[in-house]
Formats: C-alpha cells, structure tokens, sequence
C-alpha cells in the first residue's frame, strides 16, 4: 500500500493491520496541496488474450458509498466466467471495471457504510460480486454479504458463494427439486456441480452425473453423487435411459449446452424441467420444437451476475438462512482442488481452461 502525492511517494506504512479510526484518518489524511491517492494491488486484465496476459498493477483503492462495505480479501475463486472476460468476451455489468475479474470474496470488514449495522470492522465475509474481486480491497452493498461460517478458513469461504448460490438458486428455487426426483448433473466435477451434488444429496434427490474422466466421477460419488457417466466414452443418452428403465429424468442442471442438447431432450421425462446456466460447449443449437410440446417440459434459463440488487439481497438471505447453517453442521463442503498465489494466476487460469480443476480454484495469500 503506497500513498502517492503529485511528486513522490510520502509513505509506505501499511494500514491494513490498523484499527477503524486509523484507517478512516488514512483516507482523509492531506499534506498541503499534495494529492493523496491510495492505491491497491489487483490482477489486471492488460488486453484480452491468454493467461499470460493477467499481471498483478496497481489501481485506485475502490471507495465504499452509503449502505456499502470496504473488504479487505483474503481470498477469491475463479470462475469460468473469468476466463472469458479476460478474453474480451463477457464484459461486466455497468459500473464494474472490466480490467479486474473475479465474481466472489472472502475477507475482512475494514468499513461499514451501512445504517443498520450488521457488520463491523473486523468481521469476516464473504459474498458474490458483479467483477473486481482479484484484489486487495472491494466494496460491496452490506445487503449481500454474508458472514463466513464460523468452521471455514477464508481459503474455504472463497469456495461457496458463486456455485453454492448458483446451485441452490438453480434447483430449489427454479426447478423446484423435490425429495425423490431424478436429477442429471452435467460436468459434476466443475465447482457449480460438486456444489450441486452435495445440495442435491442433502435433499434427497437421485443423481446422475456427467463428466470427462472418471477420476471425476469417483470423487463427486464421494460427494454423493448416485451413478457417474463418462462422456467421452459412454453415450449418456442410453446410460441414463438404462439407469432409469428408458423413464427419464425429472430435472437437468446443465452447464454444458450446446453439446448436451440434443441428448438433454431424450432424456427428460414428460413434464420435466431443465435449467441451462453455463455454455461450455456453445450456445447455438437446432431445435424440434415438436419435442417440448410433446413432452410438455419446462426450460429454463439463468445468470446470478446481471441480477438486480434485490434479487441479490433476497439470494444472499436465502443462502443465510438455508445453506451456511448446513456448513455449521458439516453437512456441505467447499471442494476446493487448489490453491494458487496471486501472483501464479495465469498458471489457475490455465489449470481451468484446460479442464483439469475438481471444484474450486482459489486465489490466496500475500501479494
Ligand atoms: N448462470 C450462472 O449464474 C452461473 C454461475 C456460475 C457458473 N456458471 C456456469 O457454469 C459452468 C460451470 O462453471 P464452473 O466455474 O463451475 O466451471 P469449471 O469448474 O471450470 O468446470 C467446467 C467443466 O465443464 C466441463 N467442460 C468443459 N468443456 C466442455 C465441453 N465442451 N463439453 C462438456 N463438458 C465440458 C469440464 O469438465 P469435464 O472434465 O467433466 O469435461 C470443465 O472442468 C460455466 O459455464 C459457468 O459459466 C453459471
């Protein structure tokens, strides 16, 4: 952390260990007409392209308004969507800087902007953002963060937002997944599907799951997952329909898309429901509509990023309300595969794009 004037560097003094009176005056502090200027470390997207083009930068500290927060991370996760925003493919929402990825948190209150108070300096968070989570410090509205169990490690926390809300909101409040159904999870081993799994086997649904190796697979029937498909040499069309005695699936959670398509809508049942959250494969398909009417199924589409701050706010209570307490129990996991230094992003990027991770990637440590 560095405070810059117009002419030169006056202090090196970190504040991050300060308490909340030193660390308001280090944002207020003026030195005659000098101009103060905090700025933070934060993994730049230098231009679109491969891995190697993250580099950690400095940038501007981000400043809370009303009712936000300042968090100092501890920890973030990758997600795929990282990989194709640094590709120039997937910009962020407006207002959010499209040169610093990353969709989630954990950390460490430094400031609280909210009225009512529920978090104070010192607290430990963690939650979903619309971008800019590769680094030191992120503001976000205190309404959608979520205090970090008390049983995980920042590391851990830095698991469960994205897929644990991507997952609970997909199948309980979507789909509407009921005890006893039949549920196909395609890429089980990605960090949205082993968190699916595990939501999955607490409610009591039977499920079957698609990958590409069978290390995979046998690590999400650790999960609970109930019958495992290797996509790449079985066709899961006939493993399924033999699995279900030719009946079908009530539900699919699939992030693959274009790929899975045609298959998908053989395998369903009458009046079953899919919801589709990722595109992995592509996202351009040829359709017989006939099929959806006869079968009278229900398709659904969603993205937690572009929601609006209400819907949000009432995700991030469901989730307090319904999901952290099962990590309390030790019920759910964060499956974490690695955890990489700030400085080896380009390298957890990679591992990620070339398909290898089971889980979670996080991003951890001292910069
Ligand atoms: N809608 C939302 O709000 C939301 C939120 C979070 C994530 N997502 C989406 O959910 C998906 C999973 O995200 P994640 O971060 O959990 O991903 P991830 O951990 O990187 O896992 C993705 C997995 O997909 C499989 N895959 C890749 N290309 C494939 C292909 N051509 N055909 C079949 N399988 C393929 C690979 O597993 P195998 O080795 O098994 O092939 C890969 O490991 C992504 O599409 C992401 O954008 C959506």
């Amino acid at each position: 952390m560095t405070i810059y004037t117009q002419w030169s560097v006056v202090s090196n003094a970190p504040y991050r260990d300060h308490d909340e009176d030193n660390l308001r005056d280090a944002f207020s502090i003026t030195l005659g007409k000098s101009i103060i200027l905090r700025e933070m470390k934060a993994v730049l997207i230098t231009k679109p392209g491969p891995p190697s083009v993250l580099k950690i930068g400095e940038v501007p500290d981000p400043q809370p308004s009303d009712g936000e927060l300042l968090i100092q991370v501890r920890a973030t996760s990758l997600n795929r969507a990282d990989l194709l925003q640094r590709r120039g493919i997937y910009p962020p929402p407006a207002g959010t800087r499209a040169d610093i990825p990353g969709l989630e948190f954990s950390g460490t209150v430094l400031e609280s902007r909210e009225p009512e108070c529920r978090f104070k300096p010192g607290d430990r968070v963690m939650g979903l953002l619309p971008g800019e989570g590769y680094a030191e410090l992120v503001v976000t509205p205190a309404v959608t963060a979520m205090p970090i169990p008390g049983n995980l490690s920042f590391e851990e926390a830095a698991a469960v937002p994205e897929v644990f809300a991507t997952a609970y909101d997909a199948l309980f409040r979507q789909v509407d997944l009921k005890q006893g159904e039949r549920l196909l999870i395609h890429a089980v081993g990605s960090g949205v599907g082993t968190a699916a799994v595990q939501l999955s086997r607490e409610a009591g649904v039977t499920m079957v799951g698609t990958a590409g190796s069978n290390e995979k697979l046998s690590r999400a029937k650790e999960l609970g997952l109930h019958v495992g498909i290797n996509y790449r040499t079985t066709d899961f069309v006939e493993a399924v329909l033999h699995q279900t005695d030719n009946a079908g699936v009530d539900a699919i959670l699939d992030l693959v898309g274009a790929a899975h398509w045609k298959g998908n809508l053989k395998v369903l049942r009458s009046t079953g429901r899919m919801i589709i959250i990722g595109l992995v494969s592509g996202s351009k398909v040829e359709v017989d509509l006939s099929v959806i009417l006869r079968k009278r199924l229900r398709l659904m589409g969603s993205v937690l990023r572009f929601r609006t701050l209400a819907e949000k706010t009432q995700l991030a209570h469901l989730m307090i309300e319904n999901v952290l307490p099962l990590f309390e129990q030790e019920k759910l996991t964060p499956v974490i595969d690695r955890v990489y230094p700030w400085q080896d992003v380009s390298a957890a990027h990679s591992y990620m794009e070339e398909n290898r991770n089971f889980g979670k990637i996080v991003l951890a440590g001292q910069w």
